[in-house]
This record gives structure tokens, sequence and C-alpha cells, in this order.
């Protein structure tokens, strides 16, 4: 959990990550007996050289007969080890298609629109099949691993055959006294049972550490932004804000500039609001502005420095984002509050003030156990929210802070006109000593802003105050004309 925090956005958003944090995280669990493991295998392994040294002595043919027929065998199951453990880093991404799978089908929030689309035997159907394909690639793997490894222990039984018979001819023939023969009987028996087990356990040891080679391939996995050596320290009062100059990025593996060439400013206590259709690139700008991602060319400019300047624990306190695709916490309804400001989240005074700039004091005082009620479905005594209720929490939480960039990516697309009316006086509000960035279709929000972008494939195609964008023609005063021709 440690590691996987200090990776970037990115890195997340790549399947092949996500692949190697499944397979460390399944094998981080299995894989600790490795230890023990080793320890017993040290044991038996000094044990076997007693033994074998002792027979050695003797008759050192005897050895030799011995580990001949234990070889084949050996290798063979290091061998099939390896095909194992090679088969299966291959099916990884199937295996985690059909978790998927099951997720969908059997957790609760898919529920209802699985239900609704009456999808539920489709993904079952495509479960099924999956994972028969892959159980019957594993019983023809087993199936012949089985049939090899018995065939080559038939080998080492032999050699053992030959060992006995070796040593009833030795004691026929008087080279051998009956007190050698028994020696030397119980000797075998011995390490031809030390060997077999060292063989199972040296495999395993094998396997395990090849497992263990997931892990260390995650954990080396780093995260491909540089944070600034000696930070920058974060003004206390931004002077002339933040400044986009140029600023273009293209997401990995994206063919196209999901921004291009953007420049725009923000200045301590400016609300600024970006409308444009889906996929223009507003929380893309968002994204960057708490730098999630760097920029792929230009320069984000906060107080006329490089925000990679500045430490990213910093910028991620002072400028504060309420995403579009929030987090539910299914915790208590205080903890969606507080989590805004880990380290101050005790601060019961600042939880109701946030709880009010929110409104969602009505909320609060309507759930049974108050701040300390359980939210959410998950866990016993949990109650359910509306989607509204929860983006309150959201809103809530991220005015815990003492940022001084509020930015809400969509911050009121389930909240009811009233709601939203006092919401965005609020930001008015905070905004006279931060600064707030905003983001929404509706423009009866977005009109109270005092400079308003608007986006179109990447690019800001016109900017102005409401007043000035409405008196000129072009996509803003369109739009506007259309949403309120709505309400006529
Ligand atoms: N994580 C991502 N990886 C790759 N491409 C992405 C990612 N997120 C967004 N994109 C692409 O970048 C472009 C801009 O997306 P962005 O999320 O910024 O749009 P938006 O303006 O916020 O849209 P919406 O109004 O739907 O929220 C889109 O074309 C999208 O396909
Ligand atoms: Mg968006």
């Amino acid at each position: 959990m440690r590691h996987a925090s200090t990776l970037d956005l990115s890195s997340f958003e790549n399947p092949k990550v996500q692949d190697q944090l499944d397979r460390a995280r399944k094998q981080i669990a299995a894989r600790t007996p490795l230890l023990a493991q080793s320890l017993s295998q040290i044991q038996s392994s000094l044990t076997l050289f007693a033994y074998a040294t002792g027979v050695a002595l003797y008759a050192p043919k005897l050895i030799v007969i011995i580990v001949l027929g234990w070889i084949p065998a050996a290798l063979c199951g290091m061998h099939f080890n390896t095909v194992s453990y090679i088969e299966e880093k291959n099916k990884l991404p199937q295996r985690r298609y059909l978790d998927y799978l099951r997720n969908l089908v059997a957790s609760s929030a898919p529920a209802k629109e699985i239900k609704g689309y009456r999808l539920a035997d489709y993904f079952i159907e495509q479960y099924a099949s999956l994972s028969n394909a892959l159980h019957k690639q594993e019983t023809h793997f087993v199936l012949r691993r089985t049939l090899v490894t018995s065939l080559l222990s038939c080998l080492g039984a032999i050699a053992q055959l030959c060992a006995y018979l070796y040593l009833i001819v030795a004691v026929m023939g008087g080279g051998l006294s009956i007190g050698g023969f028994a020696f030397l009987v119980m000797s075998l028996l011995r390490i031809t049972n030390l060997m077999q087990s060292s063989t199972t356990g040296l495999t395993q040891l094998a396997s395990q550490a090849l497992y263990l080679d997931d892990l260390y391939d995650f954990l080396s996995e780093k995260s491909r932004m540089t944070e600034a050596l000696s930070p920058r320290p974060f003004p206390q009062r931004m002077q002339s804000g933040v400044e986009f100059r140029n600023v273009s990025f293209e997401y990995t593996g994206a063919h196209t500039h999901a921004i291009n060439d953007i420049s725009f400013t923000l200045r301590p206590g400016e609300v600024i609001a970006f409308v444009g259709e889906n996929g223009a690139g507003k929380s893309t700008i968002v994204k960057l502005l708490s730098r999630m991602y760097d920029a792929t060319s230009g320069s984000i400019l906060i107080d006329g420095a490089d925000i990679s300047d500045y430490s990213t624990d910093d910028i991620r306190s002072n400028i504060v984002t309420t995403h579009q695709d929030f987090i539910r916490y299914q915790l208590r309804a205080i903890d969606n509050v507080r989590f805004g400001d880990i380290l101050d989240g005790a601060n019961e005074e600042r939880i109701h003030r946030s709880i009010d700039y929110a409104s969602a004091a009505a909320l609060i005082a309507k759930l049974k156990g108050g701040l300390r009620q359980i939210v959410g479905h998950l866990f016993e005594g949990g109650v359910g929210l509306s989607g509204g209720e929860w983006q309150k929490l959201a809103i809530a939480r991220s005015y815990m802070g003492r940022a001084q960039i509020y930015i809400f990516d969509e911050p009121t697309a389930s909240l009811d006109a009233k709601s939203e009316q006092a919401t965005f006086s609020r930001i008015k509000e905070l905004a006279r000593g931060a600064s707030a960035v905003i983001i929404s279709h509706r423009f009866s929000t977005v009109r109270m802003a005092d400079r308003i972008y608007v986006m179109d494939g990447g690019k800001i195609i016109q900017a102005g105050t409401h007043e000035q964008l409405m008196a000129t023609p072009g996509s803003y005063s369109d739009l506007f004309t259309l949403q309120a021709a709505g309400y006529r």
C-alpha cells in the first residue's frame, strides 16, 4: 500500500501496472512462509549431508547410484515450476477480467444496473466460458506434469532397487557384515526420504522466489513525476496566482492532445469557470493544476514559479479539488468530511463550518447517528444516501482544508436548485480570500464567475465575463440561449 501510494495517477491508469499490482498483492499474502521453509530446507540439507557422508565412507558407489536416479525428477520438478509460473503470469489479465465480471454480478454498486438491463446471465455466461477455458488448460498441464513426474520417480525407485541389490550381493559375498548392512539400509532409506522431501521443498522454494520477483517488479515501478529536491515554500498568500502558459497535454497511449496550447490566469480571489462539451479537456486542466500529471509542453506557474518547484504535498494542501468521480467513503459521515484535512480533522468547529458551507447541515441532522452515523450499505449499521447527499459530503470535505484554490469539477450535478444556489454563494464568499475554479454544464452556475473560458476540442475558443460573452455571437451565447430556452 505504501509503495502504491507513491505512484502517480498515470501509473494507476496503466493496465500493465494494474497487472503488476495484482500479482504483487496476491503473491505477498501467499508467500509469507518463505523464511520458515528456507530454514527447514537448510536443516534437512544438513541432515542429508551427514547421512550421505556416512554412507559414502562405506560405499561411495551407492551414493552415485542414488543421486543419478534422483537428478531427472529434480530437474523435471524445477522445469514444471517455471512453466507453471509463466503460464500463470500470462493468464493474469484473463484472471483480472474474471474478477471484474464477478464483481459486476456479485457486488452491491453495480447491482441496480445489472438487474435493470438483465445483464446477469450474459456476464455469468462470459465468466463460465472463460473460466472453463482456463480450467481446461490447467487440467491439461496438471495431467502432463503428473505423468512425467511419475515416470521419472520410477527412475528413482529403480536406482534405489539397484542400491539394495548391490548391498545384498555384498553381504552374500561376505564383503559386508550384517551390522554394516543394517546401517546402510537404514541410511539409504533416510537419504531417499530426505531427497524426496528436499526436491519438493526446493522446487517450492524456487517457485516462491519466482513469485517474489513479482513483488520486486512492482516495487521497482517508480513515479515518473519528479519531486523538487529543495522545494520552494508555497506562498502563504498567493500574489499573482496561477498562470497556464501555452500548456498542452497528451495522455499516455493517446494519439491526440487532450488539451492543446491552453493559456489562462487565475488571480487570488477570483472565480473562473470552464464550460465546453464532453471531452473538451476541462477535467484534464483540473488534474494538471493539482499536479496529478505533468504538462507535455508549456508551463504552469504558481506566483511566477513552475509548479514542479513546489512540493506535491504543498500543492495538494493549497489546491483542493472535488472531482467529478469523488469517493463515497462507506464510513461515518464525519469521516467523509474530516478526510478533507486529515491532520486537523478533529476540529469540530471546522467540521461544522464545512458542513454548513456545503448546505449539508440538514442532512446531518436527519441522520439517526448524526455525524457518527455510518453511511453507505457496505457495513453493518450503514444507511444509504442519495446522490446529492453524497455530493454535499464531498463538497464539505473540500472546505475542511485551508486551501487557496478550490476546484469544483461538476460540483452541483446532483444538487437541487436551492442547494446549488447556496453552495455557489459560498464559493463567492470563500473566493474573497481564496480563488475557485468551477466546471459545470449548468450556465446558471457558470454565469456568476469572474471570467468564463469556453473550451472545444482541447482549446480555449472564447473567454470573458458572462455579459461580454453574451454580447459576442458564438458558442457561449448560443449554448446559453439554448439552455435558457428550455426553461421558458
Ligand atoms: N485518463 C485518461 N486517459 C486517456 N485519455 C483520457 C483520460 N481522461 C480523459 N481522456 C481523454 O481526454 C479528453 C479530455 O477529457 P476530459 O476528461 O478532460 O474532458 P472533460 O471536458 O472533463 O469532459 P466531461 O464534460 O465529459 O467531463 C477526452 O477526449 C478523453 O477521451
Ligand atoms: Mg470532466
